[in-house]
This record gives C-alpha cells, sequence and structure tokens, in this order.
C-alpha cells in the first residue's frame, strides 16, 4: 500500500493534513519532524508532507529536520512552516515580510505551476504568518503571491518539491482540496488505493503477522473502538482471542447487559464478563483529583486483564498480546505518546496509563492512527450492526469522571438515572433529525449528550417544601472528531422536556443546567 508521512513540525492543523490524504483515498500517517532520514526511508512512503509549525525558522528552538530528505528522490510539500524550513535548507531566505497574514487572503498565479495546475488564477486560501520565503532556493521558481507576500507557493518540478505559504488543508483554502490531489496524483502519480475494506484487509493482515499463533486478550468497553477491534481481531486470529469486558460498576444504565448481549450473540469469540464493581468503589472512595480518577481506574483495568491473563495462562492458554482500541485523539490528548511529544497532556485517557509493576502485555492498537469518524466507515466495512457503530463515544472511566468530588454509590445512582433520560430524549431528537435530513450528524444533531453531577447543592421548592439537593448539567456537543467540539442548539422544547423529566423522576436533583462552552477552551468531558 502506498503511504504518505506527514512531519509534524507542531502544526496546529498536522493531523487535519494526513486525514485529507486519506480522505482522498490515500493512506497516511503523521512521524516527529526531525525523524532521521533513514527511518522515513525504511518505511517506504511515496512522498513527504511538511507541516506548518507555530516557530519562527530562526527561532533558537526552531524545529528542525534532517536535510537528507532532500536526497531520498521522494516528492515533498510543504505548507507554511514546511515552505520556509524546506527553502532555508536548500539555500533560499526567509525574512520578516512587514505584515503579518492571519485568515483568508487571495493569491495571484505568477507562473504556470503543477500543484495549482487547473485552480483558478486568483483564488482564496488561509495565511496563518507572519515570517515568509523571499527568496526562493537555486532552480525553484514563484508560482503565486499576495500583496504582501512575495512567495505564497513555490516549485522545482524537476526535483519534485513543492511548497505554499498558505494552508490548503483547511477548508477555508477554497482550492485546497484540488492542489492535494494535483500533489498526490498528477505529481506523484498515486492511485487511490485507501478504502475501509481495504484497509479492513491491511489491518487483518497485519494483526495476523504480529500475532502469529500465539493468543490475545482484548480489552473491551462496547464502544465502537473497541468493537472495531474486537472485529478485526476476530477476523484475524478467530479462536485465539478472548474478549474481556472489566465491570466496573461506572458504566450506564443497562449498559453491562447490552454489552454482554452484543458479544455473546453477534461474535464468535470467547466473552469473559470480569465483575470489579467492589474493588472499583474500594479504590475510589475518596479520591477527588480528575487525574487520580483517571490512574487509579487505568491502572486496576491493567491489573484486571492481567489477573484473567494468569487465568488463562493456567488453563494453559498463555496470553502474549493485549488489544485495545486506543484511536488518535486518545493519543493526542494524553501527552502525544507516538507523535513526538511535541503536545500538551490535556488528560490521561484511561487505554493510556502505564502498566503497574508486575503487569505487561505486548500491545496491539491497530486503530491509533485513526479519527473516530473513520473508525465508524471501517465498522460499517466490517458488518458491525448500525447502533453499534454509530453509539455515541463513553470514555473508558466511565461515571466517575462525570461524578465531580468523591464517587459515591448515591451520586452514582443519581447520575445513571439522569443519563437515561437525556439519552432517552436525545436518542428520539436525533432519529428525528436523520429522519428529516437523511444525514447522521447533520448540523445541531448531537454527536456526544450525557449528564454530569458537580459536586454542588443548591435550595429549591417542590410541593411548597424547601428543597436542598443537587443539580445535573446536561451536556451536548456537535463534533467530528472530538478534537472540537461546540455545544449543541437544542430546541427549547427539547430543552425543557429534559429538565422537566429529571427534576420530576430523578430523587436528589432539583435544578438542571445547560453546559454552553464549545471545546476548546472547555473540554467535552468534565474531567
Ligand atoms: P474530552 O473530554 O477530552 O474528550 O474533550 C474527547 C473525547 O474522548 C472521550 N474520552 C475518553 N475516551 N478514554 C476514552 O476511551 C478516556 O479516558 C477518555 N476521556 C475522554 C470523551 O468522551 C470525548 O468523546
Amino acid at each position: 500500500m502506498q503511504k504518505v508521512i506527514v512531519l509534524d513540525f507542531g502544526a496546529q492543523y498536522g493531523q487535519l493534513i494526513a486525514r485529507r490524504v486519506r480522505d482522498l483515498n490515500v493512506y497516511s500517517e503523521i512521524l516527529p519532524c526531525d525523524t532521521p532520514a533513514s527511518e522515513i526511508a525504511a518505511e517506504n512512503p511515496s512522498a513527504i508532507i511538511l507541516s506548518g509549525g507555530p516557530a519562527s525558522v530562526y527561532a533558537d528552538d526552531a524545529p528542525e529536520l534532517d536535510p537528507a530528505i532532500f536526497e531520498l528522490g521522494l516528492p515533498i510539500l510543504g505548507f507554511c512552516y514546511g515552505q520556509q524550513i524546506m527553502a532555508k535548507t536548500l539555500g533560499g531566505i526567509v525574512g520578516h515580510t512587514e505584515i503579518g497574514e492571519y485568515g483568508p487572503a487571495t493569491i495571484t498565479r505568477v507562473s504556470p505551476s503543477r500543484l495549482l495546475e487547473g485552480t483558478p488564477d486568483e483564488q482564496t486560501v488561509w495565511m496563518s504568518h507572519r515570517d515568509s520565503v523571499t527568496k526562493v532556493p537555486d532552480g525553484f521558481v514563484i508560482t503565486s503571491s499576495t500583496d504582501v507576500c512575495p512567495v505564497a507557493s513555490m516549485e522545482c518540478a524537476e526535483r519534485n518539491l513543492y511548497a505554499t505559504q498558505f494552508h490548503p488543508e483547511v477548508r477555508h483554502s477554497v482550492h485546497g482540496e484540488d492542489m492535494l490531489s494535483n500533489f498526490l496524483f498528477d505529481i506523484c502519480g498515486l492511485i487511490r488505493d485507501w478504502d475501509a475494506e481495504g484497509i479492513a484487509d491491511i489491518l487483518v493482515s497485519s494483526i495476523r503477522n504480529q500475532v502469529g499463533s500465539d493468543r490475545v486478550i482484548l480489552g473491551l468497553s462496547g464502544g465502537v473502538d473497541s468493537s472495531v477491534v474486537a472485529a478485526l481481531c476476530a477476523r484475524a486470529i478467530g479462536k485465539q482471542l478472548t474478549c474481556v469486558f472489566v465491570n466496573h460498576g461506572l458504566l450506564r444504565k443497562d449498559e453491562p447487559e447490552e454489552v454482554e448481549a452484543v458479544f455473546t450473540k453477534q461474535f464468535d469469540v470467547d466473552f469473559v464478563h470480569v465483575h470489579a464493581e467492589e474493588r472499583y468503589a474500594a479504590l475510589l472512595a475518596e479520591v477527588t483529583d480528575p487525574e487520580e480518577k483517571r490512574r487509579i481506574i487505568g491502572t486496576q483495568f491493567w491489573k484486571e486483564f492481567f489477573a484473567v491473563a494468569q487465568d488463562l495462562a493456567e488453563d494453559g492458554r498463555p496470553v502474549r498480546f493485549m488489544a485495545q482500541g486506543t484511536i488518535y485523539p486518545d493519543i493526542i490528548e494524553s501527552g502525544a505518546r507516538k507523535t513526538g511529544g511535541k503536545a500538551s497532556t490535556i488528560k490521561s485517557h484511561h487505554n493510556l496509563i502505564p502498566f503497574p509493576e508486575g503487569v505487561s502485555f505486548e500491545l496491539i492498537e491497530p486503530l491509533d492512527h485513526f479519527f473516530k469518524d473513520e473508525v465508524r466507515t471501517l465498522g460499517l466495512a466490517l458488518g458491525l450492526p448500525e447502533a453499534m457503530v454509530y453509539r455515541q463515544p463513553f470514555p473508558g472511566p466511565g461515571l466517575a469522571i462525570r461524578i465531580i468530588g468523591a464517587v459515591t454509590l448515591e451520586k452514582l445512582t443519581i447520575l445513571k438515572n439522569a443519563d437515561a433520560i437525556v439519552r432517552e430524549e436525545l436518542d428520539a431528537y436525533n432519529a428525528r433529525l436523520f429522519e428529516e435530513t437523511g444525514e447522521r450528524n447533520s448540523e445541531h444533531s448531537c454527536w456526544q449528550y450525557f449528564a454530569v453531577l458537580p459536586d454542588i447543592k443548591s435550595v429549591g421548592v417542590m410541593g411548597d417544601e424547601r428543597t436542598y439537593a443537587r443539580p445535573i448539567v446536561l451536556r451536548a456537543v456537535e463534533s467530528e472528531d472530538a478534537m472540537t467540539a461546540d455545544w449543541a442548539k437544542l430546541p427549547y422544547d427539547v430543552l425543557a422536556r429534559i429538565s422537566g423529566r429529571i427534576v420530576a423522576e430523578v430523587p436528589g436533583v432539583n435544578r438542571v443546567m445547560y453546559d454552553i462552552t464549545p471545546k476548546p477552551p472547555a473540554t467535552i468531558e468534565w474531567e
């Protein structure tokens, strides 16, 4: 399979570049910008894209690349910082332009260009820079300019090197996709060989190669990510797989029963349901710090899986591998375990907590380069039921990170009941929108929705009696991939129904609030 490598210089839009390439049916993945040329060559890529980045090429700590990548004979395309570092490395000059450009700008074609071929001579692109190339390296021609940026794009067709100061990967660059398509198909001569069925085959054979005749246990949550990994592993290694569902008691109402039903009826795999509710309750009693909760839950997951592996070993079926449904945004937000360590830790996703002492597995994470919507497409191609593929995301640490402060049985009961109402009402709202628009993630439909229980009480009046009870916060967001999100603009009647039902049906709650904060600056979950 062909592969395009994106070298990440700390770009805001780094993942988006790989994503856009995959949207054009060519596989792409990201590596840190300073990956040595020899390691890149070993990956056997068809082309390289240099991302943008926030630094100035002349800053002391400016991210560098290995200049030998320009000797690999591969087509290279640079965006923004990527153009500047290409120019500087190959003998051009990067200087400060008098005025920076942020947002939309108009470029004008100044010479024929293979990259811009078929796009208008004047067009709108998205700029975000202060520095800019002022002299192109020998052999390059300037292909477009703006009023303030003399080198909006440049190329050396002879060496297959192309670059733009603007960001073609951003939708606001109106013809950005055409340029990317020119690069991939006309310049690099690639073919569209990345589609869900194709990738499923590739992932299945790579799991088979990695596992050989060994045994694998799979951490199953019932969500789409781990279910897709289960389907891939079931196809790849069949009965060498044991799916382990650790019930930590922090699941939504009726969820453990639903997960068990799906995995014992729809999959022909070994399924183990571990009842760890009491162990988790004891470990979490009095823990209030969000990262501490996440660490305890994640560490205990490993211990529970390891205990199952030991049981299997005693049974003459030793386990070497553990498979899990880690996806790309988990890695990014947990501090970029595999992306070069340039992103900061926002929250530690449960499956990226380190192994505790005495526990060790070799990991299989076939989805660790994918976004949620790509995983859903893969799930459909693997024949998973729609209801499972379109299930809203649910975090591994479960309701513990939706209960602010210490987790108690009383709070869990309140939250489960309130959350069940939120889901019932918003499932129905989404179903109505789907009927009207035919789109699952249409404008205004909710991508994820749940209840949160803050650690406060307030005064109310019910049936002429004073109450001093808990509020519930409704969180409902629109998103594509959880990297960014906006609060859903729910109709007032839907909000009113949810609020009315929660205060009427959930004892201990006398107030309902709606969280109207986008991500950023908030996150989707509260902890
Ligand atoms: P945040 O709160 O970071 O969440 O905006 C982004 C998405 O990730 C989900 N999430 C998790 N998923 N393990 C998971 O599997 C976790 O530890 C975890 N924490 C957050 C969250 O529900 C949202 O969809």
